[in-house]
């Protein structure tokens, strides 16, 4: 935000132009609010790191982002395949690449039916909440849930319902005054690094009937067996109904992966199988 604001300014200097008023207002709205909530005194803004200096805000939590072996992978297989067919992935049917094969891999390793590769998990958590939501449903997210799934939420034109950081016993009561929802958290909690008490949250949301959303971010390839996630560790694959991987932290590459285990898709849509 801060390199717009600046970039804005130089442009309209050379131009001789003043920027429109509502423009100028929206991005000096945008910076103080920045400014106030992260970057006075916050670490964002913090010393840059001296030789020897232990970093602490990674999420390359494999130590793989500078792996040769990977890299050479990615060249081979861009050398093989380019970037295959430039166009939305809902034009192409019965494909059998790279990428295919890749959302096969990933829902075996994550005990899913099926997967899908999307751009960012921001794309990911984004449009799954899209897909599923109708307006009239409310969505039940931890109050520390990542933004894109409040943002999913905003794109649905649903109502959130948030309830207390990692609390069942909150959700129960929204759910006990609002019926029926999706109930929305995070494996691990990128603000605190808290762990989801995932089977208290997946027995409650049971008792009424709700659809599960459990986004493993952070917890993908940090926990479970072959660093298949929180859902996995715990045993609730077969419990939980769409998991949700932004391959930004632990794969230290882009993109995301949005996995379901009882979905099946039928000609007239998504139904949900248990
Ligand atoms: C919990 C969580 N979900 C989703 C995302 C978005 O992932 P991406 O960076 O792949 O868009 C992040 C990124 O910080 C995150 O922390």
């Amino acid at each position: 935000m801060q390199y717009l604001h600046e970039k804005l300014c130089a442009d309209f200097a050379v131009s001789g132009n003043r920027e429109p008023d509502f423009l100028k207002r929206r991005v000096d709205q945008s910076m103080l609010s920045c400014g106030e909530r992260h970057w006075l005194g916050h670490t964002l803004r913090g010393q840059a790191p001296h030789s020897g200096s232990v970093q602490m805000r990674t999420n390359d939590y494999l130590s793989i982002a500078r792996n040769l072996r990977i890299a050479n992978a990615e060249i081979k297989a861009l050398q093989a395949q380019g970037h295959g067919e430039a166009i939305s992935q809902v034009f192409v049917h019965d494909r059998l690449d790279q990428h295919r094969a890749f959302e096969r891999r990933f829902a075996q390793l994550m005990r899913a039916e099926d997967a899908v590769l999307c751009m960012s998990g921001y794309c990911a958590n984004t449009g799954l909440l899209q897909a599923i939501t109708a307006p009239e449903t409310p969505v039940f997210l931890d109050i520390r849930a990542h933004a894109s799934l409040w943002e999913g939420v905003a794109a649905a034109r649903a109502t959130a319902r948030p309830f207390m950081h990692n609390s069942p016993e909150h959700l129960e009561r929204q759910l006990r005054e609002h019926g029926p929802g999706i109930v929305v958290v995070d494996a691990v909690y990128s603000t605190n690094g808290a762990l989801c008490p995932l089977a208290d949250i997946v027995a409650v949301a049971e008792r009424y009937g709700c659809v599960i959303v459990v986004d493993e971010t952070h917890s993908f390839g940090a926990q479970g067996p072959r660093g298949a996630g929180l859902t996995v560790a715990l045993g609730l694959a077969d419990r939980v109904h769409f998991r949700t991987v932004g391959l930004s932290k632990a794969v230290a590459s882009r993109g995301a992966s949005s996995s379901d285990r009882p979905v099946t898709w039928s000609s007239s849509g998504m139904k949900l199988t248990r």
